[in-house]
């Protein structure tokens, strides 16, 4: 069934408090949950309760047990047809959460308890009003074994705790904050932990605890000062303090996600906890970083001020989101966290919004709230919220995000309810700003420019394609970062221009020269942009602009002029190649100043962008051409890369400073390139670093490299890689990836005899996304011209829609665009999503991707 926005109602009942009793058993749990219910509106009505998954143990209203004629229960509800306006409701049910492979819900993860109850687990656990609007103060008392579960956790602060005489223990906790039931949180089990503590600006002192398996417990120290960090910043930035005596953090091997904001006890994927230098890149560091931060900033922008309904999402996620982008462009290269934002953002939300799934950032439906975590609400939806900042500057945002929370603080409000903040508290007019929220798809801008007489002329044009559902779209209104910069380098202007007509001009007098436009800086709207500057222009750029995006967005644009028409004509254009190795000279030549920013001017566009500008997506061509052209510049430029990669030093030092982390990255895109040679020297340089290094970072890059590669000992390093990290998952997930999206043929019986490998295991969503997952990412080995790749697809979803609907939601979803690509992979991507659709029993998740896609 289909969910609208437009049908929202409030509810009919509330509950102010409820108090949550688990006897928690390896065999099954007990759950009794007492709950003061109260009539808001309406008379007469029955209480309707949401409920699954789980089995009704008994039933009372003010201590009277009810009998089976006085409610109706079905699949997804219970309703007790005469109910008091006040009264006190006692439901008791039985879980079995050994058997949860969905990890919605109360479930086990390495034997140890926990919970996910964003969106709708709550209502796995007992019968409930399981929507955001409805607010309740909760105890919860846990009993629980005390050998199998000597830690007892759950939201708010703990209130007392003892022994029993039978081998158990309980501990309760109370959390004064009222909440939604998609924050509750619990976890039980064997765990140790590290502890620390943060005094808040007002002189609070705050416990913050991050739980993990015992072995794990010396990998907590990056991410328990991430969340120091994170405190100080929500403080400094946006004036927000944390509000419970205590702040625990719990690492689990078993996530669907990356993380959840659990008032006081955020549930991790261990992949956003654990770090040692051994085990994890810096790209994982960095990682941890901003996904701790996020999961905290949610404590405001989420926990105390949340969502009335599932469409107001991107309300706390967008927001966050953004929060979190900024506050890592603060703790490390701004213009490197912007780089990777942005090609985030082309790579997953343009292909969402070019694709059936296109949505706007306030949905209007859904079928599937699971399948509305996207990149759209979260990713799209903090370019929003920045675009904002933009218009009404830092100062005004901060007004405005001040008043926000002042305003709703303990209420669930809407994207609405935002935007209006932003407006009264600047005293400006964002109706037609507010078309981002509902509109969907991409805008292109296209620019001319035209100077005479002094003056520059710039005549911009918007336009956004039909997406389902809207075939006609209203012009934007969107800010547009320029500067104008002088043939010299000089920077003569910078501003906002505000972009609100389908077609409109701006004009710069007084300009003796004709100068370059750094246009659209720091990415400043979520769009694509068509503008033909000349190879002498975006040189300039490249050199000179001091906008660190638009300098590395010029060299982009340089090599698109290279590789988007080697593409569509399967050879490479002589004088186009020489211009990008020209300025891969120069740029390796020329003294740097910033090695994170070389590295990455260094990349050339990633495959999945160049699908993305594709008319009709050529996988294996784009694949084939980016590895000639990246195997060409190793080649022709083999001396300058190697004496970078020499000035980088063997062995940088160890630590994670800026200065430490950009060597790497510069080090390892060069060592990158010098293995792209095919030269014996390089392999062995390399494989050198591999047995030499003394972190991941190194270690991982030089063992991509080497089997990305034809190198000959390429098993040899593969069996040792596993024979030194078997034991631990998170590496193993490396281990899976990098082979998966090897750019080789015929790579399918390796992926499916990795799928046997002992440390697989398709009940893992990490595991699942670093082998299948990051597979369907391979232009070259997915895209099989027998189909195999996607028919390999298929059958891994359809075991997975009886396992975790989530997570085979999510796998499929990666070929719902379909219709993108050039035959033959168009139709036997079809055929394959047939053969989906004409499965038995799919999972309301799976029906809602496939059917969508097959429209
Ligand atoms: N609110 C979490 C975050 O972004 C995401 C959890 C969503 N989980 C889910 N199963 N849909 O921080
Ligand atoms: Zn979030």
């Amino acid at each position: 069934p289909t969910i609208y926005l437009k049908d929202y109602q409030k509810p009919e009942f509330l509950i102010p408090e409820v108090m949550l009793d688990f006897a928690l058993n390896q065999a099954s749990t007990l759950v009794v949950a007492t709950m003061q219910v109260k009539r808001s509106s309406g008379s007469g009505t029955p209480l309707v309760l949401h409920g699954e998954k789980m089995q009704l143990v008994s039933l009372a209203i003010n201590g009277k047990t009810l009998s089976d004629a006085e409610y109706q229960i079905d699949a997804e509800s219970l309703t007790i047809l005469n109910v008091p306006d006040a009264f006190e409701l006692e439901v008791q049910t039985e879980l079995l959460p050994h058997l949860n492979t969905e990890l919605s819900g109360l479930y086990q993860s390495s034997g140890n308890f926990c919970t996910q109850c964003e969106a709708e687990g709550f209502r796995r656990i007992t019968y409930f009003l399981d929507r955001p609007d409805v607010l309740s103060v909760y105890r919860v008392r846990l009993t629980a074994d005390v050998v199998d579960c000597p830690v007892l956790l759950s939201n708010g602060n703990p209130v007392a705790s003892g022994r029993n005489d039978d081998n158990t223990h309980w501990a309760e906790w109370f959390d004064p904050h009222p909440k939604p039931s998609y924050l509750f949180a619990l976890v039980a089990g064997n765990l140790e932990h590290v502890t620390d503590h943060f005094t808040t600006a007002s002189g609070n002192k705050v416990e913050l605890n991050i739980y993990a398996q015992q072995h794990n417990i010396e990998k907590c120290d990056h991410a328990m000062a991430s969340l120091k960090k994170s405190m100080r910043w929500d403080e400094d930035v946006y004036g927000r303090e944390y509000d419970l005596d205590i702040y625990n953090i719990v690492a689990v091997d078993d996530f669907n996600m990356g993380a959840m904001e659990n008032k006081g006890l955020n549930v991790f994927n261990s992949k956003y906890v654990l770090a040692n230098q051994d085990t994890a890149t810096d790209l994982d560091y960095e990682g941890i970083e901003s996904v701790i931060a996020h999961e905290y900033f949610h404590n405001w922008s989420g926990n105390r001020v949340t969502c009335r309904d599932w469409f107001q999402l991107s309300l706390k996620e967008g927001f966050t989101v953004f929060r979190d982008q900024e506050f890592s462009a603060d703790m490390g290269s701004r213009a490197v966290k912007r780089i990777r934002d942005v090609q985030s953002l082309r790579a997953f939300q343009f292909k969402e919004d070019a694709g059936p799934m296109a949505h706007p950032v306030r949905p209007d439906s859904y079928q599937e709230i699971n399948n509305f975590y996207t990149s759209t609400i979260y990713q799209k939806g903090a370019e929003v919220i920045r675009m904002m900042r933009e218009l009404v500057g830092v100062e005004g945002f901060r007004r405005g995000t001040d008043l926000y929370f002042d305003r709703f603080d303990g209420q669930a409000v809407t994207t609405e309810d935002f935007v209006t903040s932003i407006e009264q508290a600047n005293d400006i007019d964002l109706a037609q700003f507010r078309l981002w929220y509902t509109q969907s798809g991409t805008p292109s801008i296209r620019v001319q420019q035209s100077y005479t007489d002094q003056t520059l002329t710039l005549t911009i044009q918007q336009s956004c394609p039909a997406t389902p559902g809207q075939d006609r779209k209203r012009p934007f209104q969107m800010p547009l970062c320029i500067a104008l910069l002088l043939p010299s380098g000089e920077k003569v202007l910078q501003q906002t221009l505000v972009l609100t007509e389908d077609e409109q001009s701006f004009e710069f007098s007084g300009l003796p020269e004709q100068p370059v436009v750094s246009m659209l800086r720091g990415f400043s709207a979520p769009v694509k942009l068509e503008y033909n500057q000349s190879d002498d222009e975006l040189l300039t750029l490249v050199s000179f602009d001091d906008d660190g995006f638009v300098r590395w967005e010029a060299m982009q644009r340089l090599c698109l002029k290279l590789l988007l028409p080697a593409v569509e004509n399967g050879s490479i254009n002589e004088a186009a190649y020489s211009r990008v190795r020209d300025a891969f000279l120069k740029l390796l030549t020329e003294p740097c100043h910033d090695k994170a920013m070389l590295a990455e001017m260094l990349s050339l566009p990633t495959a999945s962008y160049l699908a993305e500008l594709s008319e009709a997506i050529e996988p294996r061509q784009i694949s084939l051409i980016r590895q000639q052209c990246v195997q060409r510049l190793a080649k022709d430029l083999e001396s300058p890369f190697h004496t970078v990669y020499a000035q980088q030093g063997q062995n940088t030092d160890f630590s994670l400073d800026a200065e430490s982390m950009a060597s790497r990255s510069l080090k390892n895109r060069t060592l990158m390139y010098l293995v792209a040679t095919g030269q014996p020297a390089y392999y062995a340089l390399a494989s050198h670093q591999y047995h030499a290094a003394n972190t991941m970072t190194d270690r991982l890059s030089a063992f991509t490299a080497l089997v990305h590669s034809s190198y000959p000992d390429r098993q040899a390093l593969i069996d040792h890689f596993y024979q030194q990290w078997k034991d631990d998952p998170l590496v193993m997930d490396k281990w899976f990836a990098m082979q998966a999206i090897a750019p080789r043929d015929n790579l399918l019986p390796d992926i499916e005899q990795l799928m046997s490998n002992p440390t697989f295991s398709i009940n893992n969503p990490n595991k699942v996304r670093s082998l299948i997952g990051a597979f369907t990412s391979n232009l070259l080995a997915f895209h099989q011209q027998d189909g195999a790749g996607y028919k390999f697809l298929v059958d891994c979803v359809i075991q997975l829609n009886t396992i975790n609907p989530q997570v085979a939601a999510r796998l499929i979803s990666t070929i719902n665009n379909w219709r993108r690509y050039a035959q033959p992979y168009q139709s036997l991507m079809c055929t394959q999503l047939e053969r989906l659709a004409n499965e038995n029993g799919l999972a309301s998740d799976v029906t809602e991707i496939v059917s969508k896609a097959l429209k």
